[in-house]
Order: structure tokens, then C-alpha cells, then sequence
């Protein structure tokens, strides 16, 4: 089989990927873009990361586009974007544990103010605050796939009350309350100490995070966006802070990555900036993953973690 390897990578990364892929594959012939542009028609199979719009035009045998990223909102953007090509995303059991990780540490922060002690230490500030304990503190989870799951199983075994928002309610974890549509969201929100967005970004979930969404939540409740940067926005986070409607925000997404230096909210004292790091894909288990599904398109059996395009995720 001959695949096609592709992404904005580094080239420190670019080799970690090849040489992981190459393990995990070896009967097949890997392929540099520029080797697949030379023969097109060999080529049979793309791997991608986030690859530069256009990448994947022009490959009559084409069978299977498979994502080294989970979300696949920037693939679903390129208009040129191969249309009959089944395109698979990346679900990692080591992606989600990472993933659920930092909502829980996110979550325990808030909680226990630890960002607040952050503050205070920079000020040489030596104030206890009222200790809170989780199962005072409800979690909302927003999105219940692959990420949001298991953050809402590991918050609910830190003894966090968690309630998980998914759009058909179908996916329920055991000590979770699950929940969907628009309506319940809406019942949630005024209880939830803590918000946590995992949802893919669609047409349906862009800019959730508004003002009015703040507006609903406790006054000083805590969010966490770990999903995307267009979730948010990033004005009305500002004036939520400003006003004291929210405490704090953990973001590890933005609508500009890197995240400008110019930009308010690096020094922002109510905001952690983390540099998109909530849940790296793993190489050491990824390529497996992606080399299952590599076989399974080569002998024609099911393919797996396949993206439903019309709904955007
Ligand atoms: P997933 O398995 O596809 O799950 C998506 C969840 O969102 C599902 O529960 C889905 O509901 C729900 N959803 C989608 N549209 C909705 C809507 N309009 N209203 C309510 N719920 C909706 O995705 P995932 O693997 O968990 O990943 C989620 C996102 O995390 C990715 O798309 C990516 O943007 C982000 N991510 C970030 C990082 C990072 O490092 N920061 C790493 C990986 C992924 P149903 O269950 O009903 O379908
Ligand atoms: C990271 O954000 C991913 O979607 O894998």
C-alpha cells in the first residue's frame, strides 16, 4: 500500500511520525508529499495532520484519509478536500487519559483555588481561602465522545457531581447524569460550578461560549475550554471575568495558534494559557491506530472512527 504522509510538521516531527508509522507498518511504502505528487496515482492512502489546504487533491486512488488529530474542523474546511474519500479521525485511549487528566486538573484547580493561591503568591499574598469540597462543586461537561467521556468518568471518581451534554444523549457514562438538546443544557448551566467544553467545532457548536452562556452560570464559576478556540468568544470571556460572573478561565485553544504575543489574555491574571497541549496525539500508540485502519482499507474490511461529514464531526 502506498501512503501519502502529510501535515504541518516540524521536521523533528515529521521524522517521530515516519519512523513511528514505518513500525507500526512496515509492509507499506511510505510516501513524502513531494513523492506523491510525482506519481499521484500510486497513491492510495493519506495520512494527515492539519495537512496546508489542497494537499489531498488530485489522488484518483484515494481510499481511506486518515487524521493523526482527533478534531477534524480544519480537514472539513478545505473545500478541496476529496469528497467521496471516507475520512477517519484519531481515537486513542492515550489521547483520552490524557485528555481527561487535565480536565481534572483544571477542575481540582478551580476548585480548590489553586489559581487563586497563584495569584496571591505573585502579590505575597498569605491568605486562606474557604476549602471546597467536590462533591459541592457540579461539573458540566460539554460533549460526551471519545474526550468528554472520559473526563466525566475521571471527574465523577474524584467525587465531582458531573453532568455530560452530547447532542443525542446516547453515549451515557455509569455516575454520570447525561443530558441533551438545548433545553436541559440551559437547566444545567445555572448549577454548574465548573464547565468544561469537549464538543467538536461545527456550525452548531461555534461560539457556544458567549455571553449569554456566561450569564447562566453561577456567579463565579470556572471554564475550561479544552476543545476549540472558535468555541469562544474571546470578548465576552473578557467581560465575564471583569464583571466577577466567571472566576476563572483554563484555555488551551485559541482562534489564533500560536497565541499572538500581543494578545490580553497571556497576561490576564483570572486566565491560564496553556499552549495546545490538553491532549497530544501519542505517536507511540497513534500509529497503531491509524495503522488498523491502514489495513483495514487495504483489505477491504470495516473502517473504523470514520467522520459522518454533514455533521461536521
Ligand atoms: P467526539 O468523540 O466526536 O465527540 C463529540 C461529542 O460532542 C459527542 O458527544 C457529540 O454528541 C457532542 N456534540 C457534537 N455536536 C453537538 C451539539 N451541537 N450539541 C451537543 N453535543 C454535541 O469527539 P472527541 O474525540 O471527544 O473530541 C472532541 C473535541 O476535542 C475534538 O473535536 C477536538 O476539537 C478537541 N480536541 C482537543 C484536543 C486538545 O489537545 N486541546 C485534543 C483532542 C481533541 P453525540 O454523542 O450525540 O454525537
Ligand atoms: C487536537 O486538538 C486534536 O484534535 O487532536
Amino acid at each position: 500500500m502506498n501512503i501519502v504522509l502529510c501535515g504541518d510538521f516540524d521536521a523533528a516531527e515529521a521524522r517521530d511520525w515516519q519512523q513511528a508509522l514505518a513500525a507500526a507498518m512496515p509492509e507499506a511504502h511510505w510516501l513524502s508529499p513531494g513523492q506523491a505528487r510525482a506519481a499521484p496515482a500510486q497513491v492510495q492512502a493519506a495520512v494527515v495532520a492539519n495537512p496546508p489546504p489542497g494537499s489531498l487533491q488530485g489522488l484518483p486512488a484515494l481510499r481511506l484519509i486518515q487524521s493523526l488529530w482527533a478534531g477534524v474542523d480544519r480537514l472539513l474546511a478545505d473545500p478541496t478536500l476529496p469528497a467521496g474519500v471516507p475520512l477517519a479521525r484519531m481515537v486513542d485511549p492515550a489521547m483520552n487519559a490524557a485528555m481527561a487528566e487535565t480536565a481534572l486538573w483544571a477542575t481540582l484547580a478551580l476548585q480548590r483555588d489553586f489559581f487563586a493561591y497563584a495569584r496571591q503568591q505573585r502579590q505575597g499574598l498569605w491568605r486562606p481561602l474557604r476549602q471546597r469540597r467536590a462533591d459541592e462543586w457540579p461539573v458540566l461537561v460539554l460533549g460526551q465522545g471519545e474526550m468528554g467521556r472520559g473526563a466525566a468518568r475521571l471527574l465523577a471518581g474524584a467525587g465531582f457531581p458531573v453532568t455530560g451534554w452530547s447532542r443525542s444523549g446516547a453515549a451515557a457514562v455509569p455516575g454520570v447524569r447525561g443530558i441533551h438538546g438545548d433545553v436541559a443544557l440551559w437547566q444545567a448551566l445555572p448549577q454548574a460550578r465548573t464547565l468544561v467544553n469537549l464538543l467538536p467545532l461545527t456550525a452548531a457548536t461555534q461560539g457556544l461560549l458567549d455571553a449569554r452562556l456566561f450569564g447562566a452560570l453561577p456567579a463565579g464559576a470556572g471554564v475550561v475550554n479544552l476543545a476549540r478556540g472558535r468555541h469562544l468568544v474571546e470578548a465576552d470571556l473578557l467581560a465575564a471575568l471583569a464583571s466577577g460572573r466567571l472566576a476563572h478561565a483554563v484555555l488551551d485553544v485559541f482562534q489564533h495558534e500560536p497565541l499572538p504575543a500581543a494578545h490580553p489574555f497571556w497576561q490576564h491574571p483570572q486566565i491560564t494559557v496553556l499552549p495546545h497541549v490538553a491532549a497530544q496525539t501519542d505517536e507511540r500508540s497513534a500509529a497503531a491506530v491509524a495503522a488498523a485502519n491502514l489495513r483495514a482499507a487495504r483489505d477491504g474490511l470495516p473502517l473504523q472512527h470514520l467522520v459522518q461529514r454533514q455533521r461536521g464531526y
